[in-house]
């Protein structure tokens, strides 16, 4: 099958566009309102875009209590989603009002960073301190506005526990980092193997 979709349907029962690119990385956000409220909410449109320095990103479709926040004070934070927290992250998915901390809702405990004032999920490995680089708003090549705003941040902290670091590297047996996958299926990384690259 092809279709183009910016102007024929799929055909198919579900829409396919979300199990074209996977596995995704999940970006478990976490960011606090200009009234200093907590909110944590995942985002599979999202990566780590570049390495040396360190930069991320997140796509939001519409505006969302993360974008609003995090344009609001300038800084988020990627906590890593795994397999033991699946539950909790999705608890943290409902649409709850902007009053409403999320880390309250799923039960989860908070932990200080130390290069922002966002909280991180206590119980997740691994957490990226960012500070909002810029906001990019899509546009289709007609011109047509795109629902979707594209959020990018620098990392300027990085936390790993050092529960999962075992001979200097991250144990991604102990850690079970969780990814989406299309419709409404998850992916859990178990199996993990290592190739040199040729010479
Ligand atoms: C696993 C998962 C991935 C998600 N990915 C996205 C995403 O990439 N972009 C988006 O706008 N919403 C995404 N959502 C929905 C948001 O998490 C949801 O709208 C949430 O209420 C937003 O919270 P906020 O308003 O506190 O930012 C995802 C939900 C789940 C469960």
């Amino acid at each position: 099958m092809f279709y183009d979709p910016r102007s024929e349907p799929h055909g198919l029962a579900h829409n396919p566009w979300t199990s074209l690119v996977v596995p995704r990385p999940i970006g478990w956000i976490s960011s606090l309102s200009d009234q200093g409220v907590a909110n944590l909410a995942p985002y599979s449109f999202f990566n780590a875009i570049a390495g040396i320095p360190p930069f991320v990103m997140f796509s939001s479709a519409g505006r969302k209590d993360s974008q609003t926040n995090i344009e609001a004070t300038g800084e988020f934070v990627v906590n890593m989603a795994t397999a033991d927290l699946k539950d909790a992250l999705n608890t943290s998915s409902a649409a709850v009002d902007q009053a409403v901390d999320e880390f309250e809702l799923a039960g989860l405990e908070k932990a200080p960073c130390r290069n922002v004032a966002v909280p991180r999920v206590a119980a997740s490995p691994v957490a990226l301190e960012c500070i909002l680089n810029r906001v990019v708003p899509l546009t289709a090549r007609d011109g047509t506005k795109v629902r979707s705003e594209v959020i990018f941040g620098e990392v300027v902290g990085i936390y790993i526990s050092d529960d999962v670091i075992v001979d200097g590297m991250l144990d991604m047996a102990r850690i079970r980092p969780l990814a989406r996958l299309g419709y409404m299926d998850y992916a859990i990384t178990e199996e993990v193997f290592a190739m040199m690259r040729p010479e």
